[in-house]
């Protein structure tokens, strides 16, 4: 079993990989600015209020873990203004990460970040720039600083998501002729992310995730 960071705890694919980590019997550090609220009660859960952009929170915050995932995200309310909590974080934790010796790290950034901005359909195109425009830059130079690290990652794009309940049934494409859009719930994605903990076979690959 191993003891696990997730970044990005409180909502979202993030609060879903705390739930099925714990499920699976890992122990779970889970990181938030209201890591407080987090309403899960299980003996292998410790909450940790701490901020993504504080070096002296994300370097304690990693201390005796084995494997870090990074689950971040931003209001949809500030997408349409500068995004850099992304990379300003990956900045962060990168290099913490190094010094510590923590190897491993799940990110989560997105479908149409990095090289698979060419798989968006023509139609998608336009209006994902505009809306997603400044997020995806911002995840393109996350998932930069991750490709260039000495860590051992996988970086996890799932398509449009949806709050249903994980089905275990979604595609998990690596091959970039195969990408493409759809829908996949956060709790899938968090299966995922959790396979990927006890069995890494997308080991120093970006992986896009539909339903
Ligand atoms: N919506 C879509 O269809 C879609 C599609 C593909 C990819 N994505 C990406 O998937 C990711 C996850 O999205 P989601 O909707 O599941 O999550 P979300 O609801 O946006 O949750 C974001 C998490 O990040 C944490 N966070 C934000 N700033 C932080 C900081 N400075 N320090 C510590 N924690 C911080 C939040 O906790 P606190 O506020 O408590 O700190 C929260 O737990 C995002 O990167 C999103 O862009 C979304």
């Amino acid at each position: 079993m191993a003891h696990v960071l997730v970044i990005g705890a409180s909502q979202g694919i993030g609060l879903e990989t705390v739930k099925a980590a714990l499920a699976a019997g890992h122990r779970v550090r889970a990181f938030a600015r209201s890591a407080a609220g987090i309403a899960l009660s299980d003996p292998g859960l410790e909450p940790f209020a701490g901020d993504a952009l504080n070096g002296r929170d994300v370097a304690a915050a990693l201390d005796g873990i084995d494997v870090a995932v990074q689950a971040l995200g931003v209001p949809a309310r500030t997408l349409l203004g500068p995004v850099t909590l992304f990379s300003d974080a990956t900045n962060l934790l990168v290099p913490a990460m190094e010094r510590a010796g923590v190897r491993r790290l799940l990110a989560v950034t997105g479908f149409g970040a990095g090289d698979s901005r060419d798989a968006i359909g023509l139609l998608q195109r336009l209006p994902f720039r505009l809306v997603f425009g400044r997020a995806y830059d911002d995840k393109d130079a996350q998932e930069m600083r991750i490709r260039r690290s000495s860590l051992d990652w996988t970086l996890v794009r799932p398509g449009i998501l949806t709050s249903g309940a994980a089905t275990g049934r979604f595609e998990v494409l690596a091959d970039p002729a195969t990408w493409r859009n759809g829908l996949i719930s956060r709790a899938d994605v968090a299966q995922f992310i959790v396979g990927q903990i006890d069995a890494p076979t997308h080991r120093g690959q970006a992986v896009v995730l539909v339903g």
